[in-house]
Order: structure tokens, then C-alpha cells, then sequence
């Protein structure tokens, strides 16, 4: 199979999982599913719950059976961005194209939109019991899953993110922000494709490395990104981090320090694959590929 295809494949699995797992109610309050489902089919890359499949893949795993697992990290992470656009975060306008949730369902409900994602990322986790995932995956994911998307991972990074503003942070804070804020969600997505997968405990640090690696080239192609790309490809405003006044990677090294910086962190990503003894050429075509995105 083709890159594309195999991309196509995961992509189609992952889109099913994550409409079939979402709650379903016809009470009023059916509202906030709608705008939950609002954000999740607005698009965006997918490239978290693909990860996860194709970890899961990699270490032996029936890519079926971490559907669940795929689902709740993109909830999650579908959840981050309706709130980093909140007024009071970045106040973004835009997303994945279309009008953000606080824009399209006002600021309350889109609050409640991002809690009711995060919170039923967990309720989705538990649907790979049926699948046959031992409960001892179960459970080592839902914490692995907290952890990294709470205070001590996407959270704490998040606040960071917000406290660099207006200062010019070094690169060793910018590491720090970037690691938590957007690799720790990455690493989520790999190492639950690992645990999906039976996966033992060198594959599992070897996983971790790589979305450590492959997270920070990813937010320094996004930072780069949000300079001289158009809105029409990105789907999200432009200029945003310099009208917040965001200390990153481009701001801070210039546009060809960033590149270098990401081409050096996808190198690193590319190297942690060494490791596994089954194919990786699809995951390192995906390391390539986003280096070289444009959206
Ligand atoms: C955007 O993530 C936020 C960052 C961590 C840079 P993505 O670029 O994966 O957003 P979508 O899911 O494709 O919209
Ligand atoms: C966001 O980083 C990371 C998250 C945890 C949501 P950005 O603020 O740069 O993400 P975009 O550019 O708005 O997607
Ligand atoms: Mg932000
Ligand atoms: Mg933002
Ligand atoms: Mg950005």
C-alpha cells in the first residue's frame, strides 16, 4: 500500500471511531454534542489518532482494537483547541476553517463543548474493553492519557504558552512550553497505540521519544506557519502569535533558525524509529510530511 493509501485507510478508521464513540442525546442539551460534533468535523489533520494506529500497527497490534484509544486523544486534543481560541487564550477567530466554537455556539457553550470532550475522552477509552484490550491496557492508558493532557502535561504548557507572552523567552523555555503544550498530547497518542498493542516496555520509551521529537518539529512548523502562510490554506488565523505577541520558535530564532530547529527535531524523531523491528516506513513518510506541510 501507498503512503496516501495506508494515510487514507487510518484516517477513514480514526473519522468513524471518533463520530460513533460521541455521546448521543435528543434533550436540549443536545446542543453542546452538536457543538462538539461542530469542531470534530470542521476536519483537521488527524495526525494524533492516525499515530496511534500506526503504533499500534507497528508493535503487532490490530489497529481495530485501538480505535477507542485513537477516538479519545483526539478529543481531547479537539477540546484543547476550542479553548486555546477562547477569548481569553489566544482569541482566535478561526478554526480548521470555519468559524471557531465560541464564535459559532458563544463563549459559555464552547467552554462547556471543550469540558464535554475532555471528559468523555475517558468514557470512549473504556470502549476498548469489548474490543478485547485487557483492562490493565485500559487502565495504564487512562492514566497515561491524564496525565499527559492535564496540569503536569498539555495544561501546564498551555499556562506557560500564556505567561511567555510579551517577554522574549529563550529557547530552553521555549523547549519547555513546546514539550508540554503540544508534545505531551503526541506522546499520548503513541504510547496508547503501544499499550493497544501489548506493547513491551522499550517499544513503549522508544514511542515516547519519537512524539517528543516529532512534537517539537511540529510546533515549530506550526509557528512558522502562522507567519507567512494565507488563512485559505491554514484554516486558522494568520499572525496570530505576533499579534498576542507569543515568544516561539520563529519569533525568536527567525525563519531559517526554526526550520533548521525542526529539520533537526524530525531527524531525532526518525532516529527513536530505529528501535522497532517492524516496518516503519509509513511513520517515517509521516515525519517527513509534516516537516514539509503547509496547513
Ligand atoms: C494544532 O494542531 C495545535 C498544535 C499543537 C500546533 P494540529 O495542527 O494538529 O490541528 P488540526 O487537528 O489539524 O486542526
Ligand atoms: C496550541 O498551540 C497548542 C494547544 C495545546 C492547543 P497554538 O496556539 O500555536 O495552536 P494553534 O496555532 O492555535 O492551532
Ligand atoms: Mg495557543
Ligand atoms: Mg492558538
Ligand atoms: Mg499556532
Amino acid at each position: 500500500m501507498t503512503y496516501e493509501a495506508q494515510f487514507q485507510a487510518y484516517l477513514e478508521k480514526a473519522n468513524a471511531a471518533v463520530f460513533d464513540l460521541l455521546p448521543k442525546t435528543d434533550r436540549a442539551y443536545s446542543y453542546i454534542c452538536k457543538a462538539m460534533q461542530y469542531s470534530l468535523e470542521s476536519g483537521g489533520k488527524r495526525i494524533r489518532p492516525v499515530l496511534t494506529l500506526a503504533f499500534c500497527e507497528l508493535c503487532g497490534g490490530d489497529p481495530e482494537q485501538a480505535l477507542p484509544f485513537a477516538a479519545a486523544v483526539e478529543y481531547i486534543h479537539t477540546y484543547s483547541l476550542i479553548h486555546d481560541d477562547l477569548p481569553c487564550m489566544d482569541d482566535d477567530d478561526l478554526r480548521r476553517g470555519r468559524a471557531a466554537s465560541h464564535i459559532r455556539f458563544g463563549e459559555a457553550n464552547a467552554l462547556l463543548a471543550g469540558d464535554a470532550l475532555l471528559t468523555h475522552a475517558f468514557s470512549a477509552i473504556c470502549e476498548a474493553a469489548p474490543l478485547g484490550v485487557p483492562a490493565n491496557q485500559i487502565v495504564r492508558a487512562a492514566h497515561a492519557l491524564s496525565l499527559r493532557a492535564g496540569v503536569l502535561g498539555m495544561v501546564g504548557g498551555q499556562y506557560l504558552d500564556l505567561e511567555a507572552e510579551q517577554k522574549k523567552a529563550t529557547e530552553s523555555e521555549l523547549q519547555e512550553i513546546d514539550l508540554l503544550k503540544t508534545c505531551a498530547l503526541i506522546q499520548a497518542a503513541c504510547e496508547l497505540g503501544c499499550l493497544a498493542a501489548n506493547a513491551g516496555e522499550e517499544e513503549i520509551a522508544a514511542a515516547i521519544a519519537y512524539a517528543e521529537a516529532l512534537g517539537m518539529a511540529f510546533q515549530i512548523t506550526d509557528d512558522i506557519l502562522d507567519a507567512p502562510a494565507t488563512t485559505e490554506t491554514l484554516g486558522k488565523p494568520v499572525g496570530s502569535d505576533a499579534e498576542n505577541e507569543k515568544s516561539t520558535y520563529y519569533s525568536t530564532l527567525g525563519l531559517q533558525g526554526a526550520r533548521e530547529r525542526a529539520a533537526q527535531y524530525t531527524q531525532k524523531a526518525l532516529q527513536a524509529l530505529d528501535l522497532f523491528e517492524g516496518d516503519t516506513a509509513f511513520l517515517s513518510q509521516l515525519t517527513n510530511s509534516l516537516l514539509n506541510r503547509n496547513a
